[in-house]
């Protein structure tokens, strides 16, 4: 059983997230996790200017997804940052080129499920998921999210992302806060969530 783990990051809240996330498929057996990045959009200069060179060299040691990697996968976990309540246009202009999979039926019947990162608490990521499913549907995929199975999506004790709709974390406004151990927990909890339910499809 492959679970993909495909994902954009800028700063590296979502490459955080989605180690967490590939952590947890892989504690179901039998599950070969694959971790691959969607290709970069902006130029260096541009990206230097956003403050975000250094953290894009940092996680340039995980491979670029090409398309038939999703074909090739019997689930798929996709990482995204937030850009003003939807998801970015890097995982966007990958996505607008995966017609040749919509057009075969190479994605129906497979697991998709959605996390992400926004700078502020309410600042779209339920939005972003939610509207990341619509793509998902159109593949004709099932959706997974993130169950209240997950006790730690009830907290009220600290501030915490994660939602029925999939693991979440909050990265602030200058992007200082990292993922905190219970948004981690929510990406591991996903992950294995996934695997869990892939395997019982295919058993
Ligand atoms: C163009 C742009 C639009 C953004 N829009 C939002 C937004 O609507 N709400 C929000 O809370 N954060 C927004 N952010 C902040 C990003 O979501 C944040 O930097 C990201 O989640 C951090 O994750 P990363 O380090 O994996 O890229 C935006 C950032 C950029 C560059």
């Amino acid at each position: 059983m492959k679970v993909l783990v495909i994902y954009y990051s800028m700063y590296g809240h979502i490459h955080r997230m989605a180690q967490a996330v590939a952590e947890g498929a892989k504690e179901v057996a039998g599950t070969e996790v694959i971790v691959r990045r969607v290709p970069e959009t902006l130029s260096d200069d541009v990206l230097e200017k956003m403050g975000a060179l250094e953290a894009q060299k940092s996680m340039s040691r995980i491979p670029i997804c090409n398309i038939d990697q999703l074909a090739d996968a019997d689930a798929i976990i996709f990482g995204v940052p937030t850009r003003y309540g939807n998801m970015c246009g890097q995982m966007r202009q990958f996505l607008d080129s995966t017609g040749k999979l919509w057009s075969s039926g190479a994605l129906v019947g497979k697991i998709g499920s959605v996390f992400t990162s926004s700078a502020t608490q309410h600042g779209g990521q339920e939005s972003t998921i939610l509207s990341f499913h619509i793509t998902l549907l159109h593949h004709g995929m099932i959706i997974v999210g993130l169950p209240y199975t997950f006790n730690g999506q009830t907290r009220l004790d600290e501030i915490t992302g994660g939602s029925p709709y999939g693991a979440s974390t909050i990265a602030g406004p200058k992007g200082e806060r990292w993922p905190s151990e219970n948004e981690l927990e929510a990406a591991r909890f996903q992950g294995r969530h996934v695997a869990v339910i892939t395997s019982r499809m295919m058993s």
